[in-house]
């Protein structure tokens, strides 16, 4: 008896951030970490490590948008869809925010051949192109935590979250 009471109240310490599809914050905040990085080697010069950063970080969104777009969206789309929070809305979101990097590495190819006053240009450049991207991705995923993360936790029973959430390789569960 003991020992099931204490089990129950584990559960209840841990549940939130165990079962909660908010867990996916966990992906952004690496991929957050992953551009940080990526663009603290762009501005010290190291301009091979930050594309091979940048390269990184896109392979990395491209496993969560996966994770997104195959195995939660088809979920979310079962339930109500509140005004906004359409789930091609994400889809497109994503499609803009792959081609914003493609944008970024052809500006830093620029960047990788400039010299003297022309290789601050094409660093702004980047830089521009950055901000805009990071603007689009906080938007994107504030509209997850918005919509999608609430959607799927009012839809999922708590017993069904955890496996979905084990399937999800931006995860590491
Ligand atoms: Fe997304
Ligand atoms: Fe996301």
């Amino acid at each position: 008896m003991d020992a099931e009471k204490k089990t129950v109240g584990q559960d209840e310490e841990t549940l939130p951030s165990l079962v909660s599809f908010f867990r996916l914050r966990e992906a952004h905040e690496a991929q957050e970490a992953l551009f940080h990085q990526h663009q603290c080697c762009l501005v010290d010069r190291e301009l091979d490590q930050a594309l091979l950063l940048l390269k990184q970080y896109r392979a990395q969104i491209l496993r969560h948008m996966r994770d997104e777009e195959e195995i939660l969206l088809p979920l979310y789309e079962k339930g109500q869809i509140l005004p906004g929070g359409q789930g091609n809305y994400f889809v497109q979101e994503h499609r803009k925010l792959l081609d914003f990097l493609d944008r970024i590495k052809d500006a830093m190819e620029v960047l990788a051949l400039a010299e003297g006053d022309a290789w601050y240009r094409a660093l702004f450049t980047v830089l521009d192109l950055e901000t805009t991207f990071k603007n689009i991705g906080e938007h994107h995923e504030a509209r997850e935590e918005k919509f999608l993360f609430p959607g799927l936790d009012a839809l999922v029973p708590r017993e069904a979250r955890l496996g979905i959430l084990k399937r999800c390789k931006s995860l590491a569960l």
